[in-house]
């Protein structure tokens, strides 16, 4: 089994990359991150240039994509449209077209953006209605995704946690920085999320990306929490000054974006399609960050 993954020196695709299952031949892309080992399988891609992701998939012939190259930052894509619209959807697009002329599966990481947060516990079969630009163009790629290759896995990622492999950062990561330099570090109060962790993530990932299934699922962790009593916890486990933790509301600290207040998951298809179990906070935090 040949697999291509996007992205492989970001926070995600990185930790795929080196996790990769016995018996997987596994390739990365990556863009200008330099990566920790010189591997002959990393090849440096522009993916919003269609011709070059033609050649890629011609040379490698993958079995598998796992498409995680993204403008991943909210707050890059609501100053950046164009750009995030030409990553993020329009790319995708491409990808999708090539996957479904050449027979290959395309495995495609969406994100819990895709909801406004009015209701939370979100399941698989709740109407997108994204709030700020990420969102709306992740839905759009998910869109695109489905009208060419309905075998496609959309899987929707909350907010991820642990330590990055290769590059990319993580919110747990930016906490323990900062409160670990003695800043006041200031969080959202009022937004609740399904933490998880990148580990259980990533099982999960290579556990539906070896699969067939297809079309849409929600992968978070079982314990949902906002980023207060989440960085509280992680402050509990690795021995940081809680004190420092200042929480304030979204629109304190960021008042040109919206964000969504509740876009915790229903993550119960996942708990009866997947073998693997999806963490609550204290034993994710416990993989990620043992004592
Ligand atoms: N992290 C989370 O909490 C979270 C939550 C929900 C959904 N997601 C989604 O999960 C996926 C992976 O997220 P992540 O946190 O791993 O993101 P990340 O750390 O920001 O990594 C993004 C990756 O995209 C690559 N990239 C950027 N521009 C590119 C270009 N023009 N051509 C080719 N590659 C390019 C980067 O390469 P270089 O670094 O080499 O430039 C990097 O490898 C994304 O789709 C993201 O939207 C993430």
């Amino acid at each position: 089994m040949r697999i291509l993954i996007t992205g492989a020196s970001g926070f995600i695709g990185g930790r795929l990359f080196y996790s990769a299952p016995s018996g997987c031949e596994v390739w990365g892309t990556y863009f200008d991150t330099p990566n920790p080992v010189d591997s002959a399988r990393l090849l440096p891609v522009d993916l919003r240039n269609q011709v070059v992701i033609e050649t890629v998939l011609q040379g490698i012939k993958p079995d598998i994509v796992i498409h995680c190259a993204a403008y991943s930052r909210v707050s890059f894509c609501e100053r950046e449209p164009s750009a995030a619209w030409v990553m993020n959807t329009r790319a995708v697009m491409g990808l999708a077209v090539l996957c479904g002329q050449r027979g290959i599966r395309l495995v495609f990481l969406s994100s819990d953006m895709v909801f406004d947060g009015e209701k939370g516990s979100y399941r698989e079969s709740d109407r997108p209605n994204p709030i700020n630009f990420y969102g709306r163009t992740k839905q759009a790629a998910e869109r695109r995704i489905k009208d060419f290759i309905r075998s496609a896995a959309i899987i929707r990622v909350n907010l991820v946690y642990g330590k990055p492999m290769a590059g990319g950062s993580s919110f747990s990561e930016e906490v323990i920085r900062e409160v670990q330099s003695g800043r006041p570090y200031q969080l959202f109060a009022d937004q609740s999320r399904s933490f998880i962790s990148v580990q259980n993530l990533s099982q999960c990932i290579w556990e539906i990306a070896l699969s067939d299934y297809s079309g849409l699922i929600h992968l978070g962790g079982s314990e949902p929490a906002n980023r207060v009593t989440f960085a509280e916890k992680l402050a509990a486990q690795v021995g940081l000054d809680r004190q420092l933790l200042i929480p304030k509301t979204a629109e304190e600290l960021s008042p040109e974006i919206s964000y969504p207040k509740n876009n915790t998951f229903n993550i119960s298809l996942a708990q009866k399609t997947l073998k693997t179990p999806l963490l609550n906070l204290t034993d994710g935090l416990k993989l990620e960050y043992p004592g």
